[in-house]
């Protein structure tokens, strides 16, 4: 081990300390925008966590009724919806769900051709390309949300970071954003400059976003007895696309929790293998 003089590393710790107790400060974003706060999510335990099934199902329900007509999730495809791990609808549901939609293929004479989309066929775009979607929505493009959760980010700063890596709180900085962005809309504050077009939210960056504030308490009809208000409606959309940004979350915690066991088990196995070879050999 190397040896360090004392007043050395007295001065390496006081230099982290310091480093530490200055980036809350760096970290809490521009003050325009304040740090998202956690939400229990069922899927947050980095070990255990999974998502809540109902939830999925009104996610898709919130997306489908409302998100869906300006924002894309084209890295899904309709039979996704029915797949284990998801929000695992009936079969016969997906395919008359994909049957609502159509698809523009070249027929076998190479025009352009419609049909009703099926089950393997990827979620349609609103918008035929980005130019057009942003064309109709004054400018600013609205996002394909399919990986959206893992695309937005804040950092937690210090303390937490270090916290985080036991909790795995850090991997819901993307849908606690996307919970707060979804809630965070208010009437710009007293003296802020009003931008044309755009709508005041609390944690957009910069405040102005270009997509309005489109939830409204009551407006989905739920199938469950879940409450129909606004952080609800935010809630399970939220869910839904962290699953979608992540359709084998399940299946990969299961997987990891099974590997652990087994490594555990073997350990011990080799342990005592290790100690009965060792047995007649002196000073063991
Ligand atoms: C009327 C069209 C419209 C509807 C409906 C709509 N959005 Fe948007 N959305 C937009 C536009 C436009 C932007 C881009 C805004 C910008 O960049 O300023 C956007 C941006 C976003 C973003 C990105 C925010 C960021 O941090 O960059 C998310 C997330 C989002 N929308 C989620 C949703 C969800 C979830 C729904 C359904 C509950 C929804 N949107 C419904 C138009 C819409």
């Amino acid at each position: 081990m190397i040896r360090l003089p004392a007043r050395l590393t007295g001065l390496i710790v006081a230099a982290g300390l310091a480093l530490g107790m200055a980036t809350p400060a760096l970290s809490a974003g521009s003050p325009d925008a304040p740090r998202p706060a956690n939400v229990p999510w069922s899927f947050s335990n980095p070990f255990w966590g999974m998502f809540d099934r109902a939830q999925l199902q009104r996610g898709f329900q919130v997306y489908k009724e409302v998100c869906s007509s300006c924002h894309g999730m084209e890295l899904l495809r309709y039979r996704n919806l029915g797949e284990r791990g998801g929000p695992e609808f009936p079969e016969a549901m997906v395919k008359a769900l994909a049957a609502q939609y159509r698809v523009t293929e070249l027929n076998d004479r190479g025009e352009p051709a419609e049909r009703p989309a099926e089950a393997k066929d990827p979620f349609q775009s609103p918008f035929p390309n980005k130019l057009a979607a942003a064309a109709a929505n004054n400018g600013k493009a609205p996002p394909d949300l399919s990986v959206i959760a893992k695309a937005r980010t804040y950092f937690r700063g210090f303390p937490l970071f270090v916290v985080d890596l036991f909790t795995g709180e850090n991997l819901m900085t993307g849908p606690n954003y996307l919970y707060a962005f979804l809630t965070g809309y208010q009437e710009p504050p007293a003296g802020v400059e009003v931008v044309e077009g755009a709508h005041y939210n609390r944690y957009f960056p910069g405040n102005w976003v270009g997509m309005p504030n489109i939830l409204a308490d009551g407006q989905i009809q739920y199938q469950d007895n879940s409450p129909q208000t606004v952080s609800q409606y935010a809630r399970d959309v939220t869910a839904f696309m962290y699953w979608a940004a992540e359709p084998k979350m399940e299946e990969r915690k299961r997987m990891g929790m099974f590997v652990i066991l087994f490594l555990i088990f073997f350990a011990t196995l080799l342990y005592f293998t290790k100690k009965k070879v060792w047995a007649s050999v002196k000073g063991h």
